[in-house]
Parts: structure tokens; sequence; C-alpha cells
């Protein structure tokens, strides 16, 4: 008997075709990672309608009263990048504290950071440097720099090498999937590191997600948005499907969800002295009724100037949000979330809490990008923690640490 093959119709290879990429979407909703990358006027400011976002945003922060701003680089650990985004062999340049840093990784894994200009004619050594041994070498004529203390090592056409040729080696250490630097106006040696999160050393929890937001605001306000208390029920009030948009939050149809929230700040006792601490606990309400099980509480970790550990629990999630916020130069800051979750957390979930977290965020940012800050503001008893938090985060300046310039020298963005 002759078996004859006979093509499917068009109806069934297009059903085929949809269903494939159903199930694919699917896929990635369900099990990828989430990444979420805002640049500097994608959010956070209201044009009047007929102007360009990143245009306005420029003019936004040309004519804004800045009030009276503490230094713009406390001291402290603040993290620069993600291990991940740094393979072997790898080298990047960053932009952070104000400083240009060439950041690679040697063969064995060890992580260096150097000021990526070369003090030989000036070549930048994160773009086209390249990794030799212990080393990166320039670009340029070739001269070798070891990571571990910046000392030139080699120069390929020259028969000395001058003690004098070496470039800044920052102390930096690697830890919770992200690469550290130690920041001190004055030179002074940390005191503290970033404390080890043992879920995610051992690899026990997984990354779920990554996003980032350049904003335009002092690293402090990121801060002291831990122990604004009073902010939580009016700004983050509306549900997370009222959006970002402060324009629309309030909006009746957007209203049905609702979160209310109860928190408190607390700075931790010495030897801790580098930690504040916030709890918070938030209930979803629909159309005004609290859903059932619903209840969130989360504890968020602050470890120095710039880097936060927000630990969430719930009916379906044990994960920590690992954030650095890094200012890139004075008043432009970029703040980085990974999300880690325990192997009983669905990546899903992970992701709902990451997005609800951006939607947030983000209505944080449209009031940090147009902000002034008041050296003395008006409070009332229930800021209390403010004030507690101020003087909390005055241990990471000292009598040298840079101010604010109105002279400034870096291009629009
Ligand atoms: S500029 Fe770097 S080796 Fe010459
Ligand atoms: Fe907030």
């Amino acid at each position: 008997m002759l078996l004859t093959f006979q093509w499917p119709s068009v109806e069934v290879l297009l059903l085929f075709a949809v269903g494939l990429a159903g199930a694919i979407w699917l896929y990635q909703v369900l099990f990828c990672p989430m990444v979420l990358s805002r640049q500097l006027g994608d959010l956070g400011y209201h044009p009047d309608g007929k102007r360009n976002m990143k245009a306005f945003a420029n003019d936004v922060r040309r004519r804004r009263q800045r009030g009276h701003l503490p230094p713009v680089f406390p001291n402290g650990w603040w993290g620069i990048l993600e291990s991940r985004f740094l393979q072997r062999g790898q080298v990047k340049e960053v932009v952070a504290l104000g400083q240009h840093l060439a950041v690679f990784r040697q063969e064995d894994g060890t992580v260096s950071v150097v000021d990526a200009y070369c003090p030989h004619l000036g070549a930048n050594l994160g773009v086209g440097g390249r990794v030799v041994g212990n080393c990166i070498e320039c670009p340029f004529h070739g001269w070798r720099y070891r990571g571990e203390d910046g000392k030139c090592m080699h120069i390929p056409y020259a028969a000395k090498v001058p003690d004098v040729a070496r470039v800044k080696s920052w102390r930096c250490l690697e830890r919770n999937g992200s690469i550290y630097v130690w920041y001190h106006c004055d030179g002074e040696e940390p005191s503290w590191t970033p404390k080890t999160i043992e879920e995610i050393q051992s690899g026990e929890w997984t990354c779920r997600g990554f996003s980032e937001h350049f904003i335009n605001a002092h690293v402090e306000e990121i801060s002291e948005n831990g122990a604004d208390v009073g902010h939580l029920n009016h700004l983050h009030g509306p549900g997370v499907t009222a959006g970002n948009d402060l324009r629309h939050i309030w909006s009746s149809l957007a209203g049905f969800l609702t979160h209310r929230w109860e928190a408190d700040w607390q700075q931790l006792p010495s030897p801790d002295t580098q930690f504040g601490t916030m709890t918070v606990e938030m209930d979803v309400y629909l159309f005004g009724h609290r859903i059932p099980g619903s209840n969130i509480k989360a504890h968020a970790l602050q470890n120095g100037p710039g880097v936060v550990f927000l630990y969430i629990d719930g009916p379906l999630m044990n994960l920590v949000l690992v954030s650095s916020i890094t200012p890139v130069e004075p008043l432009l800051l970029h703040y980085t979330q990974s999300i880690y979750a325990s192997r009983r957390t669905p990546t899903f979930v992970a992701k709902t809490v990451q997005w609800g977290e951006a939607v947030q965020l983000e209505r944080d940012v449209t009031v940090w990008n147009n902000k002034s800050y008041p050296a003395k503001p008006v409070l009332v008893k229930e800021d209390a923690a403010i004030v507690r938090h101020r003087r909390w985060y005055s241990q990471f300046y000292s009598e040298n640490s840079p101010r604010f310039t109105t002279h400034r020298t870096s291009l629009d963005w």
C-alpha cells in the first residue's frame, strides 16, 4: 500500500504558528527574568504636550530651584555594576561619583576597578582596554596596569617602567551579585562593608529580574523616602493599576484598587549604625474592601548611603530586592534593582512584585525629578522619622565632602 503525504491546510498551519507564538510568550512571562530600563526623560516629567520630553526635562533641570543641598557624594560603599554583567576577561566603563572608572574581571574571576583615564596620554581604559593576566592593557600604546594596585607593569616599547606610572585603583568587593566600590572624600579606609545576603551568596535564591532608572535628584532624597512614612498612603495609596503618571493616579477609573500602608523607620544601634531599617505592611483594597490574604510584609535594610535590601514575604513568595542608588554625577542617580527569590517563589510572582515596585518607584521619580530640598522643612510630629533619618544620614558626610556647584561641565542628557 502506498502512503501519500498530504500538506496540512493553511488554516492548520496558521493555527499552529499562533499556538507556538502563544506558548513562547507564555514561557517568557512565566519563567524568564524581567528587564526594565528607564533612561532619563523616559518618565518623571510632565511636559505641556507639545514638547519633546527630553528637551523639557533638560529645561526643568536648568531652571529648577535646588534648595540647600547636602554634599553630593557621601562616603560609603556604592554599587557600580551587577556581577553577571561582567564576564571573565571583560572590561566595562562605568561613570560613578563623578569619576570615569574601568571595571574588569581577570580570568581567575577577580574584579578590579581603576580610574579609566590612562596617565600616559589619557586614553580611556574602559573603552577598548583588554584584560591581560591580572592587568588591564590600554588600547592606545599598550601600557598595562595591575588591577590590585594600579601600578604599571609593562610598557611594550620602553626598557624601564617609571615608578610614577600608575592609575588609581579603587577598593572594591563583590557581594550579593553586585560589585561595590568604596568612596571616601579624604581617602579613609572603610570601617564597614555591605552585609552579605547568604541566600544569594550560596546560590539558593536566584535572580528573577532587573530594573534600572536614571533620576535627577540628590542621593539622600531616595534614602529619605524610606523614613517618609507620611507619603505612603498618599503617593502610593492608589493601586498599581493606576500607573505612574501623577496626573492620572487619582482618576475615578483607576481608583478601584488602593493600598493601605503602615510603616516605621529606625536606625540600628552601635556598632551597626550604618544601617537604617524600615518595616512596612501593606494591604490591598478593592472598591474600599480589604482583599483577604493580600497582606504583604516587607523589611528594608539601608546599608549605608546608597545600598538597600528590601525583603518581602507573602503567601507565595520570599524575595529580596537588592538596590543600588549611585550618583553618576551631582544630581544624576543610577538606581538599579535586582530581584532574588527562593525556589518556591514562581518567577511570574517575582516579576509581578518587580513591576508593582517599579510603578510605585516611578511615582517617586516624578516627585524627585522636580522637587527642591528645603534644609529646614516644615514638619509635623508624625514626620519625626524624617528628622531621625537626616541625623542618621549625616554620618556619611565629612567636612571635605564635595558640594554641588552651579558650574557644570556635563552636557545635556
Ligand atoms: S594613552 Fe594609554 S598607553 Fe598611551
Ligand atoms: Fe515612595
